[in-house]
């Protein structure tokens, strides 16, 4: 058998190309075509998961996900047949859980002991937790906290204490003080009592990976987010994000009005500098997974200590970047596919190398 890699998409979204395919998903077939392998798209549904396994555990020699789990209704199947793939020799690119490691917001704390995550960042996963260490947390600052769904910028939320706040005998902020929070969807305000809006973020913490992650505010976002598209351990691209030019703005999608910027990679020395240096300890802290094919981190720009420039990470994607407005790049994704496998077949179990 030659090798074959299939690639699962979702159907639907308003985002898609001819015959409802991803437009950067044909240009990968194509250049692995070059390669001499061959692909294919398969769009994944729950009802033909038995089906849809049955075929590429046959036939592919490794799988691309290409799915934003948030397409999906629950996640849940789909994951399920990806580590069966994998565990049944198709090489995963990303295996499932290095896609939630890389990709749920308490990725941050998992690499607070990179130089990448302030050291007062938190994840909660329990109310009574998130309502002691968050009002504590407010009296040193202001805070962002953060849902783990979506990346629309819903239920993140920029949160300040309004006037001079007396701490509590317990080295809390009351429940009864002022907060002004702005939500990064829109970059709306809300002028609320703490202990109310406490009690609204409970929502976050319900479900399946439920959690709210607690970060420090980065004033200097309004200079932009510099999102990284890194194709395994090469940066390939920036995405500069800029706020709206308006008071309260910190938010870098495009629905509340940013701007977006391509650039290279060679216009952030210092960052890729920093990316490269600390992506081994990264892979090793969330947990040891194969480096994701295409993945996106981005940063914040804060303050160092001599008045130079540092880098803070917000956020990881790893379950559906896409390159759209760069299809130059199939030819080296393809590269990468075929160089990544080929260097696995070496120790593969399923076709050893020789036989002793
Ligand atoms: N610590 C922070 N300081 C300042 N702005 C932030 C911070 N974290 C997030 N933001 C802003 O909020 C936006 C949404 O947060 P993000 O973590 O990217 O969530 P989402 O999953 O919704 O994209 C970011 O694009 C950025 O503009
Ligand atoms: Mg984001």
């Amino acid at each position: 058998m030659g090798n074959h890699v299939v690639i699962f998409e979702a159907r639907g979204g308003s985002d898609k190309g001819q015959y409802g395919y991803r437009n950067d998903s044909m240009p990968i077939v194509k250049s692995l075509l070059k390669q001499s392998w061959t692909a294919e798209i398969i769009f994944y549904e729950d009802e033909y998961r038995g089906e849809i396994y049955k075929y590429a555990v046959e036939n592919a020699t490794a799988y691309i996900s290409r799915i934003n789990p948030g397409n999906l209704e629950d996640e849940t199947g789909y994951f399920q047949m990806l580590r069966e793939l994998v565990s049944h020799g198709v090489e995963g690119l990303p295996h499932p859980d290095a896609m939630t490691a890389y990709g749920a917001k308490n990725a941050l704390t998992k690499l607070t002991e990179t130089e990448l995550v302030p050291d007062d960042t938190y994840a909660y996963y329990d109310f009574e937790e998130f309502k002691d260490q968050f009002r504590k947390n407010l009296l040193n600052g202001v805070r962002v906290l953060k849902q783990n769904r979506g990346s629309t910028g819903e239920g993140i939320w920029r949160v300040e204490l309004i006037g001079d706040v007396k701490p509590t005998e317990n080295g809390h902020a009351p429940n009864d003080a002022m907060v002004r929070c702005t939500e990064a969807k829109d970059n709306h305000v809300e002028e609320r009592e703490l202990g109310d809006f406490i009690d609204f973020c409970a929502q976050y913490l319900g479900g399946r990976n439920g959690m709210i992650v607690d970060m420090p505010f980065m004033p200097r976002i309004v200079e932009g987010e510099i999102r990284v598209l890194m194709l395994r351990r090469t940066p390939v691209y920036v995405v500069h994000k800029k706020p709206a030019q308006t008071k309260d703005a910190f938010s870098a999608t495009l629905y509340s009005g940013a701007e977006y910027t391509y650039q290279k990679p060679e216009e952030w020395p210092e960052l890729m500098a920093k990316v490269e240096q600390n992506l081994d300890l990264m892979i090793d802290k969330l947990g040891g997974y194969a480096i994701p094919l295409l993945w996106t981190a981005d940063f914040m720009l804060d303050d160092g200590p001599d008045g130079t420039d540092t880098y803070v990470l917000g956020e990881i994607n790893a379950s559906c970047v896409g390159f759209t407005t760069h299809l130059e790049l199939a030819d080296q994704v393809a590269n990468e596919v075929v160089g990544f496998i080929e260097a696995e077949d070496i120790v593969n179990k399923r076709w050893p190398a020789y036989r002793v």
